[in-house]
């Protein structure tokens, strides 16, 4: 059968401060989500939450893009905005860039991973949810899961996944996209991804299939908004087993924390460290950054789960590795490269320096 499904986020609004959801938000998500699965819009839903943002999380058959569907995560975000202001919860509304709705969230704030999909004899699904991070985020991970053959063995090993993956790549500055073919191109490949505050992977299929294996959102919220409004805080779906890499090769690239952008004031790197969804409650400076990841199985579009796929104490070690490397990082304290390069950073006080002291710069002597 023919099979949608979308993750749509949103921060719209901080307990305490940017670090948690407040239980009555994900309550008031649940009761709209259930409402619009009894009228059979939704097959079925999982609602969670990644830090402060809110995740809807939803299976239909009515494709990628759908009015309907975008506008019931529009409305139940609209909704959640107002008893955040009602709680006085901490920058209700944030990542909401517009009044009104236009017939799709994207670009209007919330992050958007959708996959139209023929549901297999068995589809395991994993999706990561990030806080405190951007869009590209994804780029290593994804890498790894499906180029790097010392992470995936099925790419040397098993049929199915042996002609190897291309890559969705997209240029989030100059909005556009190209797509490259892994494993000829990975030289190519990397030039673009491993440069994550431009280059975005969107999507990667089978290139055997053609099937789509892996979708992330992508939207830049600085740049729809053209100023500070909060971070990213992407998320990415991906099917694992048979033509796609395995749930452990999947999961594999978190066990090395990769420093990312969006720390402390959107302006610092850190590390990503992969927690239990629980877990997932960024309070040392803001932060370090979290990744969760949540399992299903998928059943005639019911979410069979979630499993919480990181809670396994396999990855204990990656947290203690990440909770070393945001010391290491804050002992810069306000230098880089903890601190973003200065055109990359959310938040600058540079042009009012420079306006009250430009008069004191002297052409240097040649
Ligand atoms: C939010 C974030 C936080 C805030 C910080 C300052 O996603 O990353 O680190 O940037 O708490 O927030 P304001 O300026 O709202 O006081
Ligand atoms: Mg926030
Ligand atoms: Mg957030």
């Amino acid at each position: 059968m023919k099979l949608t499904l979308s993750v749509i986020k949103a921060d719209i609004g901080g307990y305490v401060g940017h670090s948690e959801s407040h239980p009555e938000i994900l309550n008031l998500a649940r009761k709209s989500l259930e409402k619009a699965k009894s009228s059979g819009l939704l097959i079925d839903f999982h609602v969670t939450k990644c830090g402060d943002d809110l995740q809807l999380i939803m299976t239909h058959q009515h494709g990628e893009n759908d009015k309907k569907i975008h506008k019931l995560a529009w409305d139940t975000f609209i909704s959640g905005t107002e008893l955040a202001r009602k709680l006085k919860l901490y920058g209700a509304g944030q990542d909401l860039l517009s009044d009104a709705f236009s017939g799709n969230v994207k670009g209007m704030g919330p992050g958007v991973a959708e996959m139209e999909i023929e549901e297999r004899k068995s589809e395991p699904v994993i999706i990561f949810m990030a806080d405190k991070t951007s869009a590209g985020a994804w780029n290593m991970p994804l890498y790894k899961m499906f180029a790097d053959p010392f992470n995936t063995i099925g790419l040397v090993i098993a049929p199915p996944l042996h002609n190897g993956f291309s890559f969705e790549v997209h240029d989030v500055k100059e909005h556009k996209k190209i797509t490259i073919n892994t494993p000829e191109e990975i030289y190519d490949l990397l030039i673009f991804i491993g440069a994550p505050s431009r280059y975005a992977v969107k999507a990667v299929y089978n290139r055997d299939t053609g099937d789509i294996a892996s979708v992330s959102s992508t939207q830049r919220l600085s740049l729809i908004a053209g100023r500070y409004v909060g971070k990213d805080d992407p998320v990415c779906i991906v099917r694992a087993q048979g033509s796609f890499p395995a749930v452990g090769e999947i999961l594999e690239p978190f066990t090395n924390p990769t420093l990312v952008e969006g720390w402390m004031r959107g302006s610092h790197h850190g590390p990503l460290m992969p927690v239990s969804v629980e877990d997932g409650t960024p309070s040392r400076f803001d932060g370090p950054p979290r990744v969760i990841s949540i399992g299903f199985q998928l059943a005639q579009g019911k979410l069979i789960g979630p499993r919480d796929m990181f809670i396994d104490k396999s990855f204990d070690e990656a947290r203690h590795q990440a909770n070393l490397m945001a010391n290491y990082m804050r002992s810069h304290g306000p230098f880089e490269p903890h601190r973003l390069p200065l055109e990359e950073m959310e938040y600058t006080t540079m042009p009012q320096i420079m306006e009250k002291i430009s008069g004191r710069f002297e052409p240097l002597e040649e």
